[in-house]
């Protein structure tokens, strides 16, 4: 397959030229490529960039978060919008239940990825700490290709740990060269409040946000950053939110700190006004961290400029306005849908809003992020040798999100209505054509299980 006339875009240059595919890698890239064979097949991409496929590394397919409820997307329906708006690789989570094996773990999950379209790693959670977890963690790292664990300070009554066990994980991750990514937000503060506010009948999504304020971030991320300098690991701070948060990366990252760090569309892009709508509508807003006041959105952008940023993920963890809906606004299960729109909002509000250039769209949606979890170059990169994950977007489109349209299993979509230039004209992954006018072209079960390498702690 030949790629011909298009912008390449990488993360470090842009020139007009050609890429030629063969047995799924990369062969060549260059100003002028001659057909090979008359059997090539070749693609015009004039008038379009030609970008590496994007790579999501925080998405949750089918999240359990309670007795009966998952994350509406699976691995088959969240795989196949994430190809639909770009992203041909994914990275999502093992979530141990508390005392499970690793291994356990891992199979079951294994198992349920098995649906995707998009080729997919997995970060494993540890969601406590026993005699096992140590060498649990030396398997996954040598044995399985994860090389990174995740930990949560939030959610103490489920998944969430304590200092006392960040230690050790952060300990064994520093032997093992792996990155440990946290959730940074104080998990006792934020019980009290919500405990305070219901106490006081205060049940409303309203309250979801001021039950976790900025500082309840800022404390946890700097004390994530406090751990992880004894324990001697790498840092990978997800969802930042808060200008107080990006301080303490900003400095710990010029005194030398290996602390790497990501935020989402929504944070960039949304503020907590959206709790003022009426109840039901407010529930579709429930994430954690929540949205913030005005002014830490234009923060979290100059931190992309100034790479105290290094990754735009989702943390795509949809849920149905059925699902969402709880009169008590604790119980509403946090997440939001992304993943479909990811590259069109940072294309339209980033790049053509002059807050980003192309180069560093295509570095915090493929190459960071590939760089950073060990896929590097074989994903979000356009070399030879590197897996043919490309994508041809066309700058011409212009349309709207909505949940009409979008592939989201989801009935809502915190964007919705939100104006978008740019979206895929053809995606290839793996030398396949993956998407083509207007639909995914692989099937249930078409992407692979990546292992993933050493983190590249980029820069
Ligand atoms: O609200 C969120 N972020 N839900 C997904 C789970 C998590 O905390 O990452
Ligand atoms: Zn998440």
């Amino acid at each position: 397959m030949l790629i011909e006339k298009g912008t390449i875009v990488t993360e470090s240059t842009s020139f007009q030229g050609d890429i030629l595919i063969s047995g799924g890698k990369i062969k060549e890239i260059g100003e002028k490529i001659e057909k090979t064979s008359s059997t090539t097949k070749v693609i015009d991409a004039g008038g379009c960039f030609v970008f590496p496929g994007a790579v999501d590394v925080h998405v949750h397919m089918e999240l359990p978060v309670g007795p009966g409820l998952c994350s509406s997307d699976d691995f088959e329906s969240g795989s196949r919008a994430a190809l639909a708006g770009g992203t041909t690789t994914i990275i999502d989570f093992v979530t141990p239940l508390r005392g499970q094996p690793l291994p356990e773990a891992l199979a079951q999950r294994k198992e349920q990825a098995r649906k995707s379209l998009c080729d997919y790693g997995l970060h494993m959670s540890i969601t406590s700490w026993n005699k096992h977890t140590a060498s649990e963690m030396k398997n996954c790292v040598e044995k399985e290709g994860i090389t990174s664990f995740k930990v949560y300070m939030a959610y103490k009554d489920t998944i969430g740990l304590e200092d006392r066990e960040l230690i050790p994980v952060m300990d064994t991750a520093a032997k093992l060269g792996a990155l440990v990514a946290v959730h940074c937000e104080n998990g006792d503060v934020i019980k009290y409040l919500q405990e305070k506010f219901l106490s006081q009948g205060k049940t409303s999504p309203r309250f979801h946000p001021l039950s976790r304020p900025a500082a309840v971030e800022r404390e946890a991320v700097l004390r994530a950053l406090t751990l992880s300098a004894a324990a001697g690991c790498a840092l990978y701070i997800v969802h930042v939110s808060t200008e107080g948060a990006l301080a303490e990366i900003a400095a710990a990252r010029l005194a030398g700190q290996k602390v790497l760090a990501e935020t989402c569309p929504h944070y960039l892009l949304l503020e907590k006004k959206e709790y003022l709508r009426p109840d039901s509508a407010a529930a579709a807003y429930v994430m954690s961290p929540p949205l913030r006041p005005k002014g830490h959105g234009a923060a979290l952008w100059q931190a992309l400029r100034d790479d105290v940023l290094q990754v735009v993920a989702t943390d795509h963890c949809p849920f149905n306005r059925k699902q969402a809906s709880h009169p008590d606004f604790s119980k509403i299960p946090n997440g939001v849908a992304g993943v479909e729109n990811r590259l069109a909002l940072l294309y339209t509000y980033g790049v053509l809003q002059d807050k980003i250039s192309l180069n560093r769209f295509v570095e915090i949606t493929a190459s960071a992020p590939a760089k950073i979890f060990g896929l590097y170059p074989r994903k979000g990169a356009l070399q030879p040798g590197s897996d043919a994950d490309i994508l041809i977007w066309d700058p011409a489109y212009e349309g709207v999100i909505s949940a009409e349209t979008h592939l989201h299993n989801c009935d809502t979509n915190i964007f919705e209505g939100f104006p978008i230039k740019g979206k895929p004209r053809l995606i290839i992954r793996r030398g396949k054509i993956a998407y083509e006018k207007d639909s995914v072209m692989l099937k249930k079960g078409a992407g692979l299980y990546i292992p993933r390498g050493a983190p590249g702690l980029y820069p």
